[in-house]
């Protein structure tokens, strides 16, 4: 029997590419469409963790459109079409190549797969749903239920309680460095999928592997120590 019971994914920039609604409306933006992708990604963020530390937590719809308020303002954008199409955009996620490859394996090796996002349960199911990933996934876990975001303990915890598991025999996979730290911390075996090649996070938990892609992600977590047979 293998010792690790399942296996949750972060969504945004890991499943799902944070980068495609910005990309499909690059006309409209002009030049300052990256600038204004890579503000609106990290105000959102940002404003998680703030939440979080201030204990306002709102769903994570309401703070990706006011992060979106926030980078529109910053690079002199002021029109509401442009932005409500760049939210229905935003509900049109698109999964990075690497996704299939990596959920299918774990069927093969019957783990149980799910998904672990700051998303509140009404985009979480509907980004599920539009992204094709619905039949690949046996949970999907919103940090709603514990009333907080990432990286807050309870958060992590929240989601080896709806798996009805321990940490140790939860993997973790996230593009997010602080989060592979935040669930490291709260004792998951968490593995950092480092899409952009950048340092790790000098954060006081680290994760047990640091890999480029989510199928290196998926066969690191299977062979690791404790998850043989
Ligand atoms: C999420 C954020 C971290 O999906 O992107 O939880």
């Amino acid at each position: 029997m293998l010792s690790l019971d399942a296996m949750i994914f972060d969504a945004y920039g890991t499943l799902f590419d944070v980068h495609a609604a910005t990309r499909r409306l690059a006309d409209r933006l002009g030049p300052r469409a990256s600038r204004l992708s890579d503000l609106w990604r990290s105000r959102q963020v940002q404003y998680t963790w703030l939440r979080a530390c201030m204990e306002q937590y709102a769903p994570f719809w309401e703070v990706t459109s006011e992060a979106l308020d926030y980078a529109m303002e910053a690079v002199d954008l002021r029109d509401d079409t442009l932005k409500a199409d760049l939210l229905a955009t935003y509900r049109q996620v698109e999964p990075y190549a690497d996704v299939l490859p990596a959920l299918d394996a774990l069927t093969t090796a019957g783990v149980r797969r799910g998904v672990f996002s700051n998303a509140d349960p009404a985009m979480l199911t509907a980004a599920v749903e539009v992204s094709g990933l619905a039949s690949r996934l046996d949970a999907v876990i919103s940090v709603d239920g514990a009333g907080t975001f990432k990286p807050r303990p309870a958060v992590y915890a929240h989601a080896v309680q709806q798996l009805t598991t321990t940490p140790e025999r939860t993997g973790f996979v996230t593009a997010n460095g602080w989060d592979a730290a935040g669930a490291s911390a709260a004792g998951l075996r968490a593995v950092w999928v480092n899409r952009a090649g950048a340092p790790v996070e000098r954060l006081p938990a680290r994760p047990m592997a640091v890999v480029p892609s989510l199928t290196e992600a998926v066969t690191t977590l299977l062979s690791s120590p404790g998850s043989a047979p």
